[in-house]
């Protein structure tokens, strides 16, 4: 074994320059969320089967998918790294690597991110480092860090260092995330610019248009760039999920369920964010009165099988909602049961966020398939500031916000229901949905000549 670079001057410890070019290429993939990522995983190990950090890298993928069994596969895949890597002279970079997968596969979330932000400390263009990092801080839900841990070593990345668009796609989401709208657009655009099929830096502009209510400008942008992603894995998925967003806050549900059958949920996939998505979409069609006919069903029924792992809180919820959605009494019992189990467990970083949020957060989605809307308001009112923690972004993290709101308005509590509506209008004042039901607060609190001027506002938002 000797050390070879990457085309950024990383070092590896491998058999060959030709295991780390593959390495290297398989990272490539991987950023752009590509299809290809797993095959060039496998050319990089056939290339070199002691590659130490290609087994790592096999172990991260493996974590990626947020599935139990795989987990499995994730730790035998660390074990690997660490047999070939005791006959190796790995250095510190990659010994960190192995630790923070290691500590990923026990749940111990932040000290996976201690060791990434230690490499990248000494090391900034370890792309992998940068890209796992993130990742975990999306699902942290920490946006300062988002934005953060890329601000630190965005100076080493160069225009001429490959990747650098990628890295600024990066920047752009933790800025939007951050609340920065401006600055996250233009680095987004200029990302999109220089590689237009980087994903992650389109939806991070695709982000900022959400949060800035622009519907229009959101289809176009997504539109426009679609042609790029015939090689993006599933998060293309979640790119049209998007898209339909836009559709559903324009009121124009057809293209939203065309949307849904054609595009983001044309097959019955089982990764945790095809869920995401499918799920959060229908709650907020049926909130808006429109029949999704048997859609559940096939969500509900994978979503079964992911009653226990927690290994990320987001989609947890999510699959509680799908078992929900259709009466699965077993399956939410069965979700509450393991969730309480979880949490609070010592090291596992998750099981605090269960104990803070997820638990009472899964038993009021149980309260509003139940019809209980008073309990799902005296659940979700006292977390509601710390949904955040589930991870995930302030645009999908919005289900719940609407959640409380659409409960409010049911259980019902006007007074309430007004108060939080006045707050929202005052975030999203384009929003047509928000001044709507802040119309049907309002009149529901008697301020009709109030009502009136928000249905008026909800009309104008839109006709924009
Ligand atoms: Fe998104």
């Amino acid at each position: 074994m000797s050390r070879y670079q990457d085309q950024r001057g990383i070092s590896y410890t491998a058999a060959s320059q030709d295991a780390v070019n593959k390495f290297d290429a398989t990272i490539n993939e991987y950023v752009h969320f590509s299809t290809e990522t797993g095959e060039r995983l496998k050319h990089t190990l056939a290339s070199d089967p002691e590659f130490a950090m290609a087994h790592v890298l096999r172990g991260a993928f493996m974590q990626l998918f947020c599935v139990p069994a795989l987990t499995e596969k994730a730790r035998q895949s660390l074990a690997k790294a660490r047999e070939v890597g005791a006959g190796a002279e790995l250095d510190a970079r990659e010994r960190h690597h192995i630790e923070a997968l290691d500590a990923w596969i026990t749940g111990d979330l932040e000290s996976a991110l201690t060791h990434w932000e230690s490499i990248l400390l000494e090391h900034p263009l370890d792309m992998l480092a940068v890209k796992l990092s993130q990742f975990i801080h999306f699902y942290l839900g920490d946006s300062r860090r988002l934005r953060d841990s890329i601000a630190r070593v965005l100076p080493a990345w160069q225009a001429d260092i490959p990747g650098h668009a990628n890295v600024l796609g990066m920047y752009a989401f933790g800025l939007e995330e951050s609340g920065d709208y401006a600055a996250a657009e233009r680095i987004g655009r200029r990302a999109v610019e220089l590689d237009p099929g980087d994903a992650w830096a389109v939806h991070a502009v695709a982000h900022v248009m959400e949060m800035q209510d622009r519907r229009r400008d959101g289809i176009a942008w997504l539109r426009e760039l679609e042609a790029h992603w015939d090689r993006v894995n599933n998060f293309r998925f979640h790119l049209w999920w998007h898209l339909a967003l836009f559709h559903l806050e324009l009121a124009e549900y057809d293209q939203v369920l065309a949307l849904y059958d054609t595009a983001f949920r044309a097959e019955p996939t089982e990764e945790y964010l095809d869920i995401c998505n499918a799920t959060s979409i229908l709650w907020r069609l049926e909130e808006r009165g429109v029949n999704v006919a048997g859609r559940w069903k096939e969500l509900a029924e994978i979503s079964a099988n992911r009653i226990d792992g927690h290994a990320l809180i987001f989609p947890d919820m999510h699959f509680m909602m799908a078992v929900a959605a259709v009466g699965d009494t077993d399956s939410t019992e069965g979700m509450l049961r393991s969730l309480a189990q979880a949490a609070g467990e010592a090291g596992v970083t998750e099981a605090g966020v269960i104990e803070a949020v997820g638990l009472e957060l899964a038993r009021a989605i149980a309260a509003w398939y139940a019809g209980d809307y008073e309990s799902v308001v005296d659940r979700l009112l006292p977390i509601r500031y710390s949904f955040q923690a589930i991870g995930g972004s302030h645009a999908q993290r919005d289900l719940f916000h609407q959640i409380l709101i659409a409960a409010a308005l049911r259980a019902p509590r006007p007074a309430l229901a007004r108060a939080l509506l006045a707050e929202r209008a005052h975030l999203k004042p384009d929003n047509a949905w928000t001044w709507k039901r802040y119309a049907e607060a309002l009149d529901a609190a008697g301020d009709r000549a109030a009502a009136g001027e928000a249905a008026e506002r909800a009309r104008v938002a839109l006709s924009a």
